[in-house]
């Protein structure tokens, strides 16, 4: 069979000392924080799969309903030679991508950029396998730092699905659309996957599920850092939270402290401690308004094209043009 070719811009090396600098910032912030990007272990990304298919959590359903209805559409008005996917890319949202576009002709390469060279591999080879003949140049990076030198025969669609971008505070994704804008060329473009302003209740159940697996999903980041930075968490010290930011309008979720804590990180030989109550934010979702999308896409240097939106308008799909 053939084999991908990969790229490898962040080297195992590279993400264990961004890891080691990120920690060490936000365990010793007034406010503690880490990086949503560390929940993706394998255990992380099953239990992540595993929240894709609960009631409470439409955005996967959603975005889906999107794709299936406007995958041919997007094929035809883009006339893509290559299919960019940010985030590791063997889905099935990409698949409809690569059906649609298949099938309009134009298809030549699919380009997934992950972080985790496993990850992409084992999603490159799939691909390879459904897809005879399709060109697969995988790019190992994160995607907010190794967009430069974007492989893809063009016009190049760059897909950044999932709602991820609501992953990034609201200066992040100004970095990140002009760094999107600055790799494409003219005519070139970008589909955006954004959840919607709805009501908090429908939001918060999203992130806190009745079945716990939220929970568990949003604890299994202390047992990334406790491999990863030799460190001695007890996830069961903490307890899941996940609460509407009405201000920012973002969801965070955050570890509150069931308990005074001391932990060690050996690798940063770092002492931690929580009060009893403290809390560790673990990730901010944000959601968005068609405006926000369109001012700031259109502030990095993109004509907003078209704006889907699933029937019941929970989540948004936005094809911007370079
Ligand atoms: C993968 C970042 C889109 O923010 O909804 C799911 C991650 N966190 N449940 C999201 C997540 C809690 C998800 N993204």
């Amino acid at each position: 069979m053939t084999e991908p070719v990969l790229d490898v811009h962040l080297t195992p090396e590279d993400a264990a000392i961004a890891l080691r600098a990120e920690a060490r910032a936000g365990l010793t912030a007034r406010s503690k924080w880490v990086s949503p990007k560390w929940f993706y272990d394998a255990v992380g990304s099953e239990l992540f799969e595993e929240i894709t298919r609960l009631p409470e959590y439409y955005p996967t359903r959603a975005e889906r309903e999107i794709l299936v209805a406007r995958a041919a559409e997007i094929a035809s008005l883009t006339d893509a030679h290559s299919l960019v996917e940010l985030g590791s890319g063997s889905s099935e949202k990409t698949r409809l991508l690569l059906d649609a576009l298949r099938a309009h002709g134009t298809l030549r390469e699919f380009v997934p950029l992950d972080v985790s060279p496993s990850a992409l591999t084992e999603a490159a080879r799939a691909i390879i396998a459904a897809y005879p003949g399709l060109r697969v140049h995988g790019v190992v990076g994160d995607f907010t730092e190794h967009l430069g030198l974007l492989p893809g025969a063009p016009p190049r669609v760059v897909a950044f699905l999932g709602g991820t971008i609501g992953n990034l505070i609201p200066e992040e994704r100004d970095k990140f659309f002009a760094s999107v804008r600055e790799v494409l060329n003219a005519g070139e473009w970008l589909l955006l996957g954004t959840d919607l302003v709805k009501d908090p209740d429908v939001l918060v159940r999203a992130y806190d599920d009745a079945q716990g697996v939220t929970a568990e999903f949003n604890r299994n980041v202390l047992r990334v850092i406790n491999r990863e930075l030799d460190a001695d968490f007890d996830p069961s010290d903490f307890e899941h939270v996940a609460l509407w930011n009405a201000e920012e309008e973002w969801i965070e979720m955050r570890l509150r402290a069931l308990r005074p804590v001391k932990a060690h990180v050996a690798a940063l030989s770092l002492d931690v401690d929580f009060a009893e109550g403290e809390e560790l934010r673990t990730e901010v979702s944000a959601k968005f308004r068609r405006e926000t999308v369109d001012r700031e896409l259109t502030a990095a240097g993109f004509a907003l094209h078209r704006w889907w939106t699933d029937p019941a308008g929970r989540f948004a799909l936005t094809l911007a043009r370079a």
